[in-house]
């Protein structure tokens, strides 16, 4: 194999610069050319392809984002955009693709791969819902924002002695609002895979309160029935019987912009590595992810049809400690 190319793809995660860096030096080390792909699956489609040195990806790691850009690609999940995508690489001597992204975009590199192309997956996304991976670039930084966020929040409801709702991202996954709620000290996590309704949260608050604490803070998931908007409206709803004054903050997409930590640059270069490392020994429809803090692959088929599920210890953990 001579020539591979590498993408970003989905919603831009912090470290996937450190991760296109990683490809392009590890690739060069081990004699490949690599090449860039411009917005994704888009850029892909498009045939926007420019080739990659090692000073391309000199300072580039500690800033969040991709610079190659990213997208979210409708055509892709057609046919005949794969075929066009296919044809592209064909045209420009690409042996091999590497996509670097969450969920949707590796059920695309899985459909790119099931049509003969080879294809090596990098698991980055905020969300770390990926299954064949314990944690996934990006996620780390995302966490860290969101505790920035609850301990500033915190001072704030110890002041005034209210109740605040911190709503993170994560789409259906509940790991960065389990996580932040743990190490934020949060009262009470509500998550997809553990759904609390506004009742049980009142009560939460309210136990806080009984228990002597000055303030109480609810950390919840993005992808809950009961988001931050509908808590909002009961609690609004219900201020006199309640008791307290809540005020919610939806953190949204500043958990996806910052400057990656140390942890995801790590682990982005360390991912980046073993995508090229898997495809100079030959494999492909893989993952690349890190499970017990080794790098490993993972067949896409398993990756895309297995559901990430959720440590029950740390929910369990996030209870007791909220106590
Ligand atoms: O998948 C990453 C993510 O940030 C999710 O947490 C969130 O639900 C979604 O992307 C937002 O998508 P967009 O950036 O397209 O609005």
């Amino acid at each position: 194999m001579k020539r591979v190319a590498v993408l970003t793809s989905g919603g831009d995660a912090p470290g996937m610069n450190a991760a296109i860096r990683a490809v392009v030096r590890t690739g060069l080390e081990v004699g490949f050319e690599v090449y860039g792909v411009e917005n994704g699956y888009a850029g892909l489609i498009a045939g926007q392809f420019r080739p990659l040195g090692r000073r391309d990806v000199s300072e580039v790691m500690q800033w969040g984002g991709t610079f190659l850009g990213s997208a979210r690609c409708e055509a892709f999940y057609e046919v005949s955009g794969r075929q066009e995508a296919i044809a592209q690489m064909e045209k420009h001597g690409i042996e091999a693709l590497i996509v670097i992204g969450g969920n949707g975009s590796q059920t695309g590199s899985y459909a790119l791969s099931q049509m003969g192309f080879p294809v090596v997956g990098v698991a980055s996304t905020i969300d770390n819902d990926l299954a064949g991976t314990d944690v996934t670039i990006g996620v780390d930084t995302a966490i860290n924002v969101a505790l920035e966020a609850i301990d500033r929040l915190k001072v704030t409801a110890s002041s005034h002695g209210r109740a605040f709702l911190v709503e993170t991202m994560g789409r259906k996954c509940g790991y960065v609002a389990l996580i932040s709620g743990i190490a934020g000290g949060a009262e009470v996590v509500s998550i997809p895979e553990a759904e609390l309704g506004p009742e049980e949260i009142a009560q939460a608050f309210r136990e806080a309160y009984d228990r002597g604490k000055n303030h109480a803070l609810a950390v919840i998931a993005e992808g809950a029935t009961y988001n931050a908007l509908k808590l909002m409206a009961y609690f609004e709803e219900h201020r006199e019987s309640t008791g307290f004054a809540v005020r919610a903050t939806i953190l949204g997409h500043v958990q996806r912009g910052a400057a990656p930590t140390a942890a995801d640059r790590l682990l982005a270069t360390r991912l980046g590595e073993g995508a090229i490392r898997a495809l100079a020994r030959g494999e492909a429809g893989v993952l690349t992810g890190l499970r017990g803090n080794h790098v490993v692959t993972t067949p896409l088929e398993e990756v895309v049809n297995t559901a990430k599920p959720l440590d029950a210890e740390l929910a369990e953990l996030a209870r007791i400690m909220a106590i």
